[in-house]
């Protein structure tokens, strides 16, 4: 059995990643800050675990510290070795993942983000783990004129988050190529994660008010919020709204458990992967889907078009799809019910 670090992995993205990694055999071993999640998350998945009567206490283990930490972070690798079970890949989830508190803090985004997956790194290496599969985002493509982007498309970010995605990216590819004999690396481009852990168990519970789609057309769903703001109706779309990638976390979280098995079984290698469905939806879509699936209104009113926002981004994962063995399995009907689900069963998150 593999042991791997999930940095982030008491996050979103990361622990509905837990879930899908410890199915399929591997030993996880966490380390997160909380800065915005909570360690309840983990407790959840164990929860999960033993209603299958399956007990993971050697199979997950929950440190809660902060990657900028050398020392932490040396500690960690160094007793997993002592254990005879070095780490020998990482899913490196942590960061700070917000456009908006990004130009209101670029030092911090640069600091978290960039210092940290630096310092991780430079431990990896120093510890002769050199896989790891990297959580980027379509964000790091410029603006675009075509229907859909694919990795060949330009980096160009427009927000200091973006920024440093691509320049984590950037970092990643410069430490390829000076050890290209050893290093195996994925950056996976994730579009629009929405959904959660089909049990109701797991789901997106920000530390913040959220600034993102799905989580406001739950809290409205649910009564926390009167309705929903729609960034602007005027847009060169099907209905003037704003057309995204949703994909289900489950299927995002899959695309991992694929990239480190890809990884593991191949050459050294650098890729950068978009991960979504491929498929367009635009908000009052979106809005629409959510309403007849949960059997609920949706209150919304236009506002103002959000600063830097695009009109429409969509994946080619045509890539990912060839490449990895993997494709997504859910639909919007799948992410509403799912996302709902978790929303109705804790409504105020894992408080
Ligand atoms: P999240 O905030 O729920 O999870 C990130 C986790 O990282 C949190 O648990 C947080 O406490 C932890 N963390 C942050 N900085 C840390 C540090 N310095 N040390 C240790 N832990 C730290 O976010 P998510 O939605 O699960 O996203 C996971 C990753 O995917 C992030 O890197 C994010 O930028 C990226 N991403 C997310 C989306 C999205 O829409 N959710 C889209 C594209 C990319
Ligand atoms: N929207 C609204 N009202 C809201 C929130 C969003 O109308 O209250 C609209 C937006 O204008 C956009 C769509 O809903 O048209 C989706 O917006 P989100 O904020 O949910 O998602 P974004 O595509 O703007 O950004 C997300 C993540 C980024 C990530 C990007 C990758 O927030 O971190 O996807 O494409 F980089």
């Amino acid at each position: 059995m593999k042991t791997v670090l999930v940095t982030g992995g008491a996050g979103f993205i990361g622990s509905h990643t837990c879930i899908n990694l410890i199915e399929n055999n591997y030993r996880l071993i966490v380390v997160d800050s909380n800065i915005n999640s909570s360690p309840k998350s983990i407790e959840r998945i164990r929860q999960l675990f033993k209603n299958k009567s399956i007990d993971l206490s050697d199979l997950l283990n929950f440190f809660h510290g902060d990657i900028r930490d050398k020392n932490f972070l040396n500690q960690i690798f160094a007793n997993a070795k002592k254990d005879k079970s070095p780490i020998e890949a990482v899913l490196h989830f942590a960061g700070l993942k917000s456009v908006e508190d990004s130009f209101k803090d670029p030092m911090l985004y640069w600091e978290n983000n960039v210092v940290g997956s630096l310092t991780l790194f430079e431990v990896m290496q120093s510890f002769n783990c050199n896989t790891v599969v990297f959580s980027s985002s379509a964000t790091v493509y410029g603006i675009t004129s075509q229907k859909s982007v694919d990795e060949s498309s330009v980096i160009n970010p427009n927000n200091p988050y973006g920024q440093t995605k691509a320049a984590v990216e950037n970092l990643l590819e410069g430490i390829f190529k000076s050890y290209s004999d050893k290093w195996r690396i994925a950056n996976l481009r994730y579009f629009n994660p929405i959904g959660a852990h089909e049990s109701g168990l797991i789901g997106e519970d920000p530390n913040d008010k959220p600034n993102n789609l799905f989580p406001i057309i739950c809290r409205v769903a649910g009564g926390t919020y009167k309705n929903l703001k729609i960034f602007g109706r005027d847009w060169p779309t099907i209905d003037g709204t704003g057309v995204r990638d949703y994909i289900h976390v489950m299927d995002l979280a899959d695309s991992h458990r694929c990239a480190l098995d890809f990884l593991l079984n191949n050459q050294p290698q650098f890729l950068n992967l978009n991960i979504g469905t491929g498929k367009g939806t635009s908000v009052l879509e979106l809005i629409q889907i959510f309403s007849d699936v949960n059997e609920c209104d949706i209150s919304y009113e236009f506002c103002e078009r959000r600063p830097g926002d695009l009109p429409v981004v969509i994946a080619n994962n045509r890539k990912a799809i060839e490449l990895l063995n993997w494709c997504p399995k859910k639909n919007l009907y799948d992410m509403c019910l799912d996302g709902w689900n978790w929303q109705k069963l804790n409504p105020n998150g894992y408080k």
